[in-house]
């Protein structure tokens, strides 16, 4: 067993009384509530070795400095952060479809990491960069503002009990500052299984000035975000999943 950061399924949220916060400073100096929790988490052989193997050749540590994308990818290409990438299918998938663009893809989960190193080895994709790290603090240090052509925030953590809401990675100070790395005519896409983040998603995506709905509300999945096993199996029973598509205008 190996202890890992990692998010727990909506069942397993932790029943904790104080949140966890880091100690430096955080979206605008003051500190941060994580939207995942340490906790013992399984990692087949496989993943393991491909972590051991494959980390320094797509990898890139965390620094609190500017990442320089074109040194990064070996290439100039508009550039998609993928925020919680989870066991990466979603992203290979995109990245197969969209030769033309860099994807850095930031996961905290070390089998989930894992499971990406093996599909980029798998496929000989070159498009795909991961950072093991907090999105926030990546975010906020490494990339640089008007620098993003994208951001995808898939099936995030839904922290489904009201006290912790707190975790939702979707918040005001978090889209107002990745509003802000995107590249004016950029776009920020979520999606979500769970109405009430849904709801949070549309009014705090609404609410930043930056941003402007490409939709008039929920906007249709779009074709290059493939539907994963998951999503189909809760759609067959009857769940919905909400998309939104958010631009950042060229002004
Ligand atoms: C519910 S999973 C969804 C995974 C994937 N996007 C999908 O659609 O299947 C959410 C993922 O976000 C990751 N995560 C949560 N907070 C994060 C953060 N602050 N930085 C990086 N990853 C984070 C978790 O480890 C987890 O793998």
């Amino acid at each position: 067993m190996i202890t890992t950061p990692t998010a727990p399924s909506d069942s397993a949220a932790p029943d904790d009384g104080a949140p966890e916060v880091t100690t430096s400073t955080a979206l605008s100096g003051t500190t941060h509530i994580r939207s995942f929790v340490h906790r013992r988490a399984h990692i087949t052989p496989g993943q393991r070795e491909a972590l051991d193997r494959l980390m320094p050749q797509w990898s890139i540590p965390y620094r609190p400095s500017i990442l320089d994308f074109e040194k990064a990818f070996g290439r100039q290409a508009p550039t998609i952060l993928e925020i919680g990438f989870g066991m990466g299918e979603t992203t290979q998938k995109i990245a197969e479809a969209r030769p033309d663009d860099n994807f850095l893809g930031v996961e905290v989960f070390n089998a989930g990491v894992g499971a990406l190193l093996k599909r980029i080895e798998e496929s000989g994709q070159t498009n795909i960069r991961i950072i093991q790290h907090d999105a926030v603090e990546v975010a906020r240090d490494m990339i640089a503002p008007d620098s993003l052509a994208g951001v995808h925030i898939y099936f995030p953590d839904p922290w489904p009990k009201t006290r912790h809401h707190k975790r939702r990675l979707v918040q005001p100070a978090f889209i107002s500052l990745l509003a802000s790395r995107i590249k004016p005519g950029g776009y920020i896409h979520c999606a979500t299984d769970w109405e009430n983040y849904a709801e949070q998603m549309l009014e705090v995506l609404g609410g930043e000035p930056l941003l402007v709905n490409t939709a008039s509300g929920y906007a249709p999945r779009p074709d290059f975000r493939p539907q994963t096993k998951f999503e189909t199996r809760g759609l067959r029973l009857g769940h919905g999943v909400w998309d939104l598509i958010f631009t950042r205008p060229a002004r």
